[in-house]
């Protein structure tokens, strides 16, 4: 025993040689294979197996975490890691027991799903995605990461980049949308936000991106339902985003619920060791995600010994909440089904990030009482999320210009949506403080100050099927509910309505209605809502409808009937400020769509990067034996990419410095924008390519660069794109990547649909 000790001091002393990012230099690499070595050497069966376990922590109580069952299983060197443990306190008390109380004095890792912000709250992920603004995203990350480090977490479960073109699916909320390129810029910076370029750092956090892989392409969108694809589309579509990710130098990866070629991703040995690791050269660590593990008996494929067995034999190191791992592998050694070089280097990899963000030298290094106090939820960091929030809204439609608003007259603001503080901040807001946003109501009250009269009716429930509205309002997102019969309701706002000289309605879909386990079947606005809009328009006053939402929502009706509609998605903890400086015009919106919203659910998939099919379309109205509908247009009802501004922007044509491009030849193309209107704005100027013949069939457009523009009212700027060759890449039906000979189409516009085109060729391309 005295031995040692005196080894393991060592060990931790040495460890103080922390790592500088996630790919540490090869002077640190070997160092820190030699102590991890030496610490594998003294570890039991037992403790290795310990190390690869991440339990649910359970309501840790700050006092009496030691005597929890958690606690136990730590002294015990059962436990790799903890997760969702909000507070320093609670954080230092559970990893004092870990160091000081267990045999080998292991640190444990916190991790935790800072999803888009910890207690200053960002716009949900879908909402960031439509600013474009990938710096901005970054330093959201960045944010987040400074907050949640200086409250005792070092890991989180973030970028979530699962591509999704099916709105019905509630976690369509939580990616960036349908675009591979757009995905994949936004992962990158997203993980460079996280972790830095120091992981070793104290306000870094080590990113875990998630689910892989193709979670997003659920069948039916129902959560956790099947997936099944092609080989290609996974490669051409679906995996760059993931790639993107672990190329930025993600510490570790999430395995998705769903299956893959009949295996679920959990167990998918060719998805984590071959995909991964053998292709992508991932190096860090894979967790599995709430209970994977056992979740794989319901899917048929073996008891719990053999799908955690599957599982290690696969690639995963860590099992969350599961114990498959803690409670069979010993059993799975002695008949040897795995073996004991697969579970130590599962270890490894679990000790390595440990080593990577600096635990062994300091377990305490993301518990200091004074940061938590200093460094949360600041002025700073809110007055960015109010920028960033504003700027993530979508203004679908400003007939006659009725936004920006006076801050004249009387204002009704009626809704369900308006003067709730808890539905501000969207799903996964695990770790803000729900009642210190404020609601629309307030916001703009303040704002209007005495200029202009707010009145307020709630004019609809948020849903007329009380059991529906319970599930759509869980996690203390309840909307009080008003008992009167609907017509009350709406009969009391349609009053106050008349009494006004303009309608702000407030409504949607509540924060809870998008999200993990929030699928729904029919996107649109709840039926209650509609009623009680339609009465408002039928009043004749101007309505702006400000609208509410987690996912793209079908609205033909409103397009129709409703003069101005500002999408503002779930902005965060200071989404009412932020959606009131848009409506009064103290910010100009730009968000622009990162997924097209379908004109009804029989549309979906509805996305602007399809095939052409060989019986395209030609114009837009129904043709026999053409790929068409009977009933509905082919289009979304607004496309990808789109979004307007309280002023106007002009392109001018395409110009390119040359008509080819090859080995050693890089086009240039660029376009003259000039703001046409008569107020300052910003603008997404969009590329888009097509390869016009192909091996295989290639999409009708691919984004393949954008950039946000700022420009004064009259100004005019020329905006270049640099074409290379790896623009032009794509997987061909050996899944190798390649750029073919031939003849493509640019296209430079506002958004998918309204663009600018010029043609060039590709040649020796195989040089
Ligand atoms: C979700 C993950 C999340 C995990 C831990 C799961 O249900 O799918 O996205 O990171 O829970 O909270």
């Amino acid at each position: 025993m005295k031995l040692f000790i005196v080894t393991l001091s060592s060990i931790i002393l040495f460890a103080s040689c922390t790592a500088s990012s996630d790919r540490i230099t090869e002077g640190q690499d070997a160092k820190m294979k030699a102590r991890i070595d030496s610490l594998i050497r003294l570890m039991s069966l037992d403790e290795k197996i310990g190390q690869l376990n991440l339990p649910a922590a359970g309501d840790i109580i700050t006092g009496e975490a030691s005597s929890s069952g958690v606690a136990q299983k730590i002294r015990e060197g059962r436990v790799g890691g903890l997760f969702n443990v909000k507070s320093v306190s609670k954080i230092k008390e559970m990893q004092r027991i870990a160091v000081e109380e267990s045999r080998l004095k292991i640190p444990l890792l916190f991790g935790m799903d800072v999803i888009h912000g910890y207690e200053t709250v960002f716009p949900i992920p879908l909402a960031l995605a439509c600013t474009w603004d990938t710096a901005a995203i970054e330093r959201s990350a960045r944010i987040a990461a400074i907050e949640a480090s200086a409250d005792g977490i070092c890991w989180t479960f973030s970028p979530m980049v699962d591509l999704c073109r099916d709105p019905r699916w509630g976690r369509i909320a939580e990616g960036s949308g349908e675009d591979p390129f757009l995905c994949s810029k936004i992962a990158e910076a997203m993980v460079r936000g996280y972790q830095g370029n120091d992981l070793s750092k104290d306000n870094t956090l080590m990113s875990c991106v998630k689910h892989f892989a193709l979670y997003g392409a659920s069948e039916a969108g129902r959560d956790y339902n099947t997936v099944d694809m092609s080989h290609i589309r996974m490669y051409n579509e679906y995996f760059p985003p993931y790639k993107a990710a672990v190329e930025a130098g993600a510490g570790s990866v999430m395995a998705s619920f769903n299956e893959i070629d009949g295996v679920p991703a959990t167990a998918n040995k060719w998805l984590l060791s071959d995909v991964l690791r053998g292709q992508w050269k991932f190096d860090g660590f894979i967790v599995s995600d709430y209970t994977g593990i056992s979740e794989m008996i319901d899917h048929g494929i073996g008891d719990l010994k053999t799908v955690a067995a599957r599982a290690l034999d696969a690639g995963l190191d860590m099992d969350m909440v599961s114990e498959g791992f803690a409670g069979t592998l010993q059993q799975s050694l002695s008949e040897e089904t795995v073996t004991q070089a697969q579970i130590e280097l599962a270890c490894r990899r679990i000790l390595e990030a440990k080593f990577k963000l600096g635990l062994f030298d300091d377990p305490y290094k993301y518990c200091k009482e004074e940061r938590a106090k200093s460094e949360i939820y600041t002025d700073e960091h809110r007055s960015f999320a109010r920028k960033t929030a504003a700027e993530s809204f979508v203004l679908l439609k400003n007939n006659n210009d009725l936004l920006p608003l006076k801050k004249q007259g009387r204002i009704a603001l009626i809704g369900p949506l308006a003067d709730s503080r808890e539905n501000m901040f969207g799903t996964w807001s695990v770790s803000a403080n729900l009642q210190r946003g404020e609601s629309l109501l307030e916001a703009m009250r303040k704002a209007a100050g005495d200029k202009a009269t707010i009145v307020y009716a709630k004019g609809s429930n948020l849903i007329d099927d009380a059991e529906y509205e319970k599930n759509a309002t869980m996690f203390g997102r309840a909307i009080k509910r008003d008992e009167r019969s609907e017509q009350a309701i709406i009969d009391e706002a349609v009053r106050i309505v008349g009494n006004s000289d303009i309608v702000v309605a407030a409504l949607g879909e509540s924060s809870e209605m998008s999200g993990e386990s929030s699928s729904r079947s029919n996107i649109e606005i709840p039926e209650t809502q509609q009623k009680l809009l339609r009465a408002i328009v039928r009043t004749g006053k101007p309505v702006v409808l400000v609208l509410f939402a987690g996912r793209p929502l079908s609205l033909v009706w409103e397009s129709e009937n409703v003069p101005a509609i500002l999408n503002v998605w779930f902005g965060g903890s200071e989404a009412a400020s932020a959606i009131s400086d848009v409506l009064f015009g103290e910010v100009n919106p730009c968000g622009k769509l990162a997924v097209s919203f379908p004109r009804n659910v029989g549309q979906i998939p509805v996305y602007y990067n399809h095939k052409n099919t060989g019986r395209p379309l030609n114009g837009n109205s129904f043709q026999k034996f053409r790929s068409n509908y009977l009933d509905v247009s082919n289009e979304p009802l607004y496309p990808f990419g789109y979004g307007l501004s309280y002023t106007k922007f002009t392109y001018g044509e395409i110009e390119l410095n040359a008509d080819t491009i090859s080995a050693d030849y890089e086009l240039i193309a660029s376009v003259a924008v000039t703001n046409t209107g008569s107020i300052a704005g910003k603008e997404v100027v969009q590329l888009y390519i097509r390869d016009l013949v192909g091996s295989i069939t290639r999409p009708v457009k691919e984004l393949k660069g954008f950039r946000k523009i700022f420009l004064q009212a009259g100004e005019t700027q020329t905006v270049s794109f640099k074409i290379d060759r790896s623009l032009l890449e794509f997987y061909n039906s050996d899944l190798k990547l390649v750029c073919e000979d031939g003849e493509f189409e640019l296209m430079i516009g506002s958004d998918s649909r309204s663009v600018k085109s010029a043609r060039f060729v590709l040649t020796d391309s195989n040089r």
